[in-house]
């Protein structure tokens, strides 16, 4: 039967992936690649010296959600996507880009509009790279969310959304103190995610339209 699609919002988008047990499998493993790359570049970013438990609860947590959406890959009742291999995420490209680029730029930004350098350089553009990330997750997660329950999946997202809520306004408290003027870069931060965000969902569509595709070819 062909399968009914209309021009996706990420909403629907979701619900794609979550009816196709392999490509739900490769959006776990896509999550957890990024969660696990986010808890590295955490921990990257540290002061040899200078650690506060946030950043650290913060470096635990993120490994910690790229543990567990792993985990939740043998739910889905596909087997594979063992490693973070290019054949086993959506868009690995893209996926990988988002993260660097959105990282990239903010360092370019905070080098030449803020002068900053060394290690304050590296604590800024973790505050604010982490905060445009945390508020895309408080987004990003409910809807997730909200599909798993619609399909009743075993899988749940309820420990990672509280656990994001609470870094967002961790990554405030952080900013505050940091930037004198916190509001302004963090718009800057949140434009250029939105962006990057755009191009990451357009890149996933057409992926998933691909496989869509390719099921009604073998049908
Ligand atoms: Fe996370
Ligand atoms: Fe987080």
């Amino acid at each position: 039967m062909p399968v009914e699609r209309n021009t996706m919002n990420f909403e629907n988008l979701l619900q794609q992936i979550v009816a196709q047990p392999e490509l739900h499998a490769m959006w776990l493993n896509t999550l957890s690649m990024m969660e696990n790359c986010g808890a590295r570049k955490i921990s990257a970013s540290e002061h040899t010296q200078n650690v506060d438990l946030i950043v650290l609860k913060h470096a635990a947590e993120e490994a910690r959600h790229a543990y567990y959406l792993k985990s939740q890959i043998a739910k889905t009742g596909f087997k594979g996507c063992e490693t973070y291999q290019p054949a086993s995420l959506l868009s690995p490209v893209q996926s990988f880009q988002y993260l660097h680029r959105l990282d990239a730029s903010i360092s370019r930004y905070l080098k030449e509009k803020c002068k900053l350098n060394g290690n304050e350089l590296k604590y800024g553009s973790y505050l604010l790279v982490t905060y445009a990330i945390e508020v895309r997750a408080d987004e990003l997660y409910p809807i997730y969310e909200r599909v798993l329950k619609e399909k009743s999946s075993p899988i749940t997202m309820r420990m990672i959304i509280v656990e994001e809520k609470g870094h967002l306004e961790e990554m405030i408290e952080q900013m505050e103190r940091f930037f004198p003027d916190w509001q302004t870069h963090g718009a800057f931060s949140l434009e250029l995610e939105k962006q990057l965000f755009r191009d990451w969902e357009v890149s996933l569509t057409s992926e998933v339209e691909k496989y869509y595709a390719n099921l009604q070819e073998i049908a």
